[in-house]
């Protein structure tokens, strides 16, 4: 492994384009970085481009990105199907749904294609970084990269490590997190990290007040921003998560405390069952069009 791979991190892959791998593409590709973005097939693949340009093309509406500039981004993005295209990047960000074995498969293989100095990054936002990092025989080169949705705008980045892992890897995907622009956290792996353990027990303990009845969805939202003063209430922000994955945060964060608190409540559970996931899938607790 030498020096300039380990502080010099400039070609970056991204594995999984649905919401949270397509923003992470942005802010790589926004911060200057070269990009290889994969999905399973080609189909994916090219959603994924779909994501980013609209993404972009907003801001360029928007007053906030040039043409040029616009152009320029998406050059430095290539669009894969097969993970071999990532056997030249220096870091991996994985963000593919959040089911063990799919993970352990990704990491396996991607062990076996990258070359031996590159990290291995999960955005996972409830699995044990620790049981991901076993799929690999690089356990001290995995480390959690957990990026909060939007990830263009929200600037905290948790860095997850294990017992194992490397203190030159953690230096060197804080200081990439820097360069994007984020705030890098680095917290041991554990349930809820730290933001989702703070986070995860409000957005259900709102859940159940909601299936109370004694309070609209949007009273019940306004409540918390024009009343506490957040940018979002709490039945927008879990449909913005995705039901699913603020239903799964609660299932580990239950089952490693026992907190009622972290319980999934039974309208999420039947929410998730009936596959209303929020704005991923045009339903949740509103509707969006
Ligand atoms: N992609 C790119 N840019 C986006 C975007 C997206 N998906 N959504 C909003 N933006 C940009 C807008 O283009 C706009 O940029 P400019 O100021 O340059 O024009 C800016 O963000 C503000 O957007 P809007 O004016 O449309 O809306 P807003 O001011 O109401 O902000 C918000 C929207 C940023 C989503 C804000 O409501 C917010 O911060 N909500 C809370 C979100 C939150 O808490 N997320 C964490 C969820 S937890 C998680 O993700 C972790 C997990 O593991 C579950």
């Amino acid at each position: 492994m030498s020096d300039e791979r380990t502080s010099g991190i400039d070609r970056v892959g991204v594995v999984g384009l649905g919401t949270m791998g397509a923003g992470i593409v942005e802010v790589f590709a926004r911060a200057g970085l070269s990009v290889v973005a994969v999905d399973g097939t080609p189909e994916l693949a090219e959603r994924g481009r779909g994501f980013l340009e609209r993404s972009t093309g907003k801001q360029v509406q928007r007053g906030r990105l040039s043409e040029a500039d616009q152009q320029a981004l998406l050059e430095r993005v290539t669009f894969a199907h097969e993970l071999t295209a990532l056997a030249d990047v220096d870091l991996v960000v994985e963000a593919v749904p959040e089911r063990m074995e799919i993970k352990h498969d990704i990491f396996g293989t991607l062990d076996g294609i990258v070359r031996d100095d590159a990290i291995l990054a999960s955005n996972t936002s409830s699995l044990s970084l620790t049981e991901i990092a076993a799929a690999t025989a690089r356990p001290e080169r995995v480390v959690g990269m957990h990026f909060f949705n939007p990830a263009p705008v929200l600037k905290l980045v948790e860095v997850i490590t294990t017992i194992l892992t490397d203190e030159a890897v953690v230096t060197s995907v804080r200081d990439l997190a820097e360069r994007l622009g984020k705030k890098p956290v680095v917290v041991r792996d554990r349930a809820g990290f730290v933001a989702n353990a703070l986070l995860i027990a409000y957005l259900a303990r709102a859940i159940r007040t909601y299936e109370t009845g004694h309070v609209t969805r949007e009273d019940l939202d306004a409540a918390a921003t024009a009343g506490i003063g957040l940018p979002m209430g709490p039945l927008t922000l879990s449909d913005l998560i995705g039901l699913d994955v603020v239903k799964e945060v609660c299932d580990v964060l239950y089952a490693a405390t026992h907190d009622p608190a972290s319980a999934p409540p039974a309208l999420l559970q039947q929410m998730v069952a009936a596959g209303r996931l929020g704005r991923k899938t045009g339903r949740g607790f509103y509707d969006y069009a």
